[in-house]
């Protein structure tokens, strides 16, 4: 994924639930739900939610939620939200729409949820202010984008400076260099938000051994073909210089490595 717009095949959205969501996503939905206070009139709309893992999390710890809805631009991420859902007392309705063309009725929510989904919208203040929108008034929102590089991908992207080239390693790095903290701040003041406050989230995130680990995050990267077309050679001289780089995160035969995340919480 990058910064564009981008559309996602059927298969990146079983790799995105099968290798991120389980790592990463999930964790961080649910550090982000304890922060925040759920009430169960809350009406929720989780937007760019991808495979849904916000509304997923949010209906196993809120079971009788008032309304939740989940939209994302991609189809095929919406498809395997409707898949994966359970049937329980609140029905989640997904919903394909590019966030600045959401259908709702203004003030249809209480509580706007957007985990890791700002660094891709084309248009950023606008965006937000289509969220605000549909938000209540004294309605709220938390908003999560990565504080940097964890240290996993700073490993990856350091061997594929070594083995391929920087331009490569840059790429790699692609989602998380929208990390401005003021910048993010003030486009959402800029947009009409209200009591704009920062925190900061980590999740650990468990990494398995290194061999086989490593070659599934670089196939769930966009700059995964560009790797595979050198060769097995490649891949196995950067899962060994991964491994050492990660030494001081060693746990068994994986790694437990941290991942920081900003929440950025707002009311309209
Ligand atoms: C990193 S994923 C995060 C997904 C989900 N929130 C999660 O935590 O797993 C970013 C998501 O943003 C969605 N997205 C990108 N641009 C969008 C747009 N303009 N409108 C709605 N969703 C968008 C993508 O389709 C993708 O599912």
């Amino acid at each position: 994924m990058n910064h564009e717009t981008f559309h996602l095949s059927a298969a990146a959205a079983e790799i995105y639930e099968t290798q991120k969501v389980v790592a990463i996503f999930r964790p961080l939905a649910q550090a982000t739900i304890e922060r925040i206070n759920v009430d169960p009139r809350d009406r929720v709309i989780d937007v760019a939610c991808g495979t849904g893992i916000v509304s997923r999390v949010l209906a196993e710890k809120h079971p009788s939620l008032a309304r939740i809805a989940g939209i994302d631009l991609n189809q095929s991420m919406i498809e395997k939200a409707r898949n994966l859902t359970r049937p329980g007392p609140t029905r989640i309705e997904w919903l394909q729409t590019d966030v600045l063309d959401m259908p709702f009725e203004d003030h249809s929510f209480s509580l706007a949820i957007c985990q890791q989904g700002l660094q891709y919208f084309p248009a950023k203040e606008r965006s937000l202010a289509e969220i605000r929108r549909v938000l209540e008034p004294g309605g709220r929102l938390a908003l999560t984008v990565w504080s940097g590089a964890s240290p996993l991908f700073l490993a990856i992207a350091g061997a594929l400076e070594t083995f391929i080239g920087r331009e490569i390693a840059e790429r790699s790095l692609t989602p998380f260099t929208f990390n401005d903290k003021d910048h993010i701040e003030s486009l959402l003041s800029g947009s009409g938000f209200k009591a704009v406050s920062v925190s900061r989230i980590t999740v650990d995130r468990k990494v398995g051994p290194a061999g086989r680990s490593i070659p599934r995050e670089i196939a769930s990267n966009p700059i995964a073909a560009e790797v595979e077309a050198r060769g097995p050679a490649i891949m196995d001289k950067i899962v060994e210089l991964v491994d050492e780089g990660l030494a001081e995160f060693r746990d068994g035969e994986g790694f437990v490595v941290p991942q920081e995340s900003y929440l950025f919480s707002a009311t309209n």
